[in-house]
This record gives structure tokens, sequence and C-alpha cells, in this order.
């Protein structure tokens, strides 16, 4: 199947295929006692170093983090911007886990070309581009406008 292909389970390239293992591992520090629903993440930096995250929840529910932001956080904070890929896990068997709109919204602050893997428990995947989650998004380009 190819790239593009609406559901597959392609064998990518190494590196992809080492960042669908990482999300997949990541999940199990998911931190969830509230929602019971881990999440996996795994971010690949331009120049191939691979950063996870996992959700982390709070009592005070609002301040919860996805496991997307976390590891987008954690290659920020490291002094990473540039990046290539990032893939995603969780238990859920019938869906492909998709990143909810905040996440979208801080993925598209580090650009609009750069695939998001959504994958399902048994390894398939769906890739699309951060351009395709988010379209007409708004971003650090639009403040410099005016
Ligand atoms: N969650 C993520 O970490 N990523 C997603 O893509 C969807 C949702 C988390 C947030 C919360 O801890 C739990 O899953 C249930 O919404």
């Amino acid at each position: 199947c190819s790239p593009s292909a609406p559901a597959c389970s392609h064998r990518g390239t190494a590196q992809i295929q080492l960042l669908l293992r990482v999300c997949k591992e990541a999940k199990k520090s998911a931190y969830c006692p509230y929602s019971r629903f881990p999440v996996g993440a795994a971010l690949l930096t331009g120049d191939g170093k691979i950063f996870s995250g996992c959700n982390v929840e709070n009592a005070c529910y609002p301040l919860g983090v996805c496991a997307e932001r976390t590891a987008i956080q954690k290659a920020v904070s490291e002094g990473y911007v540039n990046f290539r890929a990032m893939a995603i896990a969780s238990n859920t068997e019938e869906d492909f886990i998709v990143p909810c709109g905040a996440c979208r919204q801080v993925m598209r602050e580090f650009g609009r070309d750069w695939d998001i893997y959504m994958t399902k428990p048994d390894g398939t995947y769906i890739v699309k581009t951060l351009q395709e989650l988010l379209p007409l998004s708004f971003g650090p380009e639009d403040l410099k406008k005016f």
C-alpha cells in the first residue's frame, strides 16, 4: 500500500517503524486515573531524534495535558523545533486515534508540512499532514502580516 492509502500496515522507513514502536511504549507511562484512556505519542525531529510523550491528567481536570503536547513540550524545551513526524497510539481497537483540536493548533505552530501517524493497536495507521488535519490555520506567519 502507499503512504496515502486510507489505512494500511505498510512497513515504512526504519525511522517511522521506530516512531510507531516508541508511541506504543510511551502509552504505558500514561497518567490517566480519571479517563482511563491512555495515549502515547512519539515525535521525530528533523535531525532524527525522537521525543516520547503520554497524557498526564490532574485532579483539577482541565489541567490534564494530552500525549501529543507532552512530546512537543519535551522537544521544544530541549531546543528542538523542527519536526518531521509524530505517531500517536491508544487502546481503541475500532478507530485510529486522532489528535484533538488543541493539539492540532500546537502542532501547527511548528509547520504545516509534517506527518501525523494515527494508529490502531493492531499496527495499522493512517497518515495525514498537519495541513490536512488543520486547513485554513492560523500560525506564526499570520502575526507578521502587519
Ligand atoms: N488524549 C490524548 O492524550 N491525545 C489524544 O489524541 C486524545 C485524547 C487524552 C486526554 C485525556 O487525558 C484522555 O486522553 C481522554 O480524553
